[in-house]
């Protein structure tokens, strides 16, 4: 039986575990192991040629869509003279980089005065990212996720992040008439990982259940995302003035947590196609859709306002998607088959059922919320 690097270590920190391993260190080590993680090894792409594609990917577009809010969002700021802009998990680097060269050409006295900062889970990632960015003659600060998290300073300024937080690890919880129970993995006798099921006895799980007042149903599983809410609630306290705008798969709490929805909504990801997250682990990628309203609270105890999510599609009609098609000099009018080529992006990132129900959730610190142009009608 063929084991993946990944699989072997799992096993072994099963082993001195007396037995299981919580989903959530499964998960950690599988994405980012620094050896042999998805997240920190392989050579990914999030384009057609990897193992999904991500709006960014679809499109220049997307960026340049979000560089226009962005440059909003600077205005209701006060304009600042100076200002930092952040992507976390920038994936190949492509969405800030057509963030930043849209910025360059439409709105150069800006870009000028802007800080950009990239961070990521690994060294190889944050490098990819770099060496993209730099084609683009954009030269941001680099640093790791738990560095950047480490830091005591503030800033003023917008962190954005597209499929980010589905990535974040997280505890499989399961109700049943009488107990809760933790599903965790396992080794079998014949050296197979499966999932096996013990009573929680996490009390930290327990009180986050409490705490964000989750309504579990009956031998239903949920996924319980204690690092998106560490993560979150650091991000928000670091901010001093400005906007964090968070893109991702997911919904509500009243959303996720349904009677009918008895699997969670976790799962593996390689080439296109579903998987069990515990097949081949380090080798595939593994995601649940966020919760929003998790996200929501730690944002508002950081003393952010939120506006109410609303999905890709809204939020990119809104920002003018379907007039900048028209605009952008990468569509030419006179050539149907790059126009129809740059429609047929549009329609992706916009379709209701695929890209398009990604969810768009935007908070401010001390500057407007309101009148932002992703959440206005056009
Ligand atoms: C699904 S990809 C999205 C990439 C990019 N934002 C896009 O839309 O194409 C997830 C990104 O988050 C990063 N990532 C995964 N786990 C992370 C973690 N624990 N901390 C920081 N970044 C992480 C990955 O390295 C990758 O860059």
């Amino acid at each position: 039986m063929f084991e993946t690097p990944t699989e072997i270590l799992i096993k072994k920190t099963i082993q001195e575990q007396n037995g299981s391993i919580s989903f959530y260190d499964f998960m950690d080590t599988c994405l980012t192991n620094e050896h042999f993680g998805y997240y920190s090894t392989k050579e990914l792409s999030w384009n057609h040629l990897g193992d999904y594609q991500t709006s960014p990917e679809v499109h220049p577009i997307f960026g340049f869509l979000w560089a226009k809010q962005i440059h909003e969002c600077w205005i209701k700021m006060n304009q600042p003279k100076k200002i930092t802009i952040i992507e976390v998990g920038g994936g190949s680097g492509i969405f800030m980089s057509s963030i930043a060269s849209w910025l360059k050409k439409e709105h150069p006295n800006f870009f000028h005065i802007i800080n950009f900062i990239i961070v990521d889970v690994s060294e190889k990632r944050l490098e990819q990212q770099q060496k993209l960015l730099q084609m683009y003659d954009v030269h941001p600060q680099i640093m790791l996720i738990d560095d950047f998290l480490n830091k005591q300073n503030t800033f003023e300024g917008i962190l954005i992040s597209n499929e980010f937080y589905d990535c974040l690890p997280f505890h499989l919880i399961k109700k049943t008439q009488s107990n809760l129970n933790e599903i965790r993995i396992s080794n079998s006798k014949e050296n197979r990982l499966f999932y096996s099921e013990q009573s929680l006895t996490n009390k930290n799980i327990s009180n986050f259940i409490n705490k964000m007042n989750l309504q579990l149903f009956n031998d239903c599983i949920v996924e319980i995302p204690l690092k998106t809410y560490e993560v979150i609630t650091k991000i928000a306290s670091m901010i001093n003035k400005g906007y964090i705008i968070n893109i991702d798969y997911g919904d509500s709490t009243s959303n996720l947590l349904q009677a009918w929805r008895k699997d969670g909504t976790y799962k593996g990801i390689t080439r296109n196609m579903l998987d069990d997250p515990i097949n081949n682990p380090g080798e595939i990628d593994i995601t649940a859709d966020v919760n929003f309203s998790i996200l929501q609270k730690g944002l508002e105890e950081n003393n952010m306002a939120v506006n109410p999510i609303i999905t890709q599609w809204q939020c990119l009609s809104n920002l003018g998607i379907f007039n900048m098609l028209a605009e952008i000099p990468e569509v030419n009018l006179n050539n149907s088959s790059t126009y129809l080529k740059n429609k047929k992006a549009v329609e992706r990132l916009t379709e209701p059922e695929l890209l398009g129900k990604i969810k768009v959730q935007v908070a401010a610190k001390g500057c407007p919320l309101e009148e932002l142009s992703y959440f206005i009608s056009a």
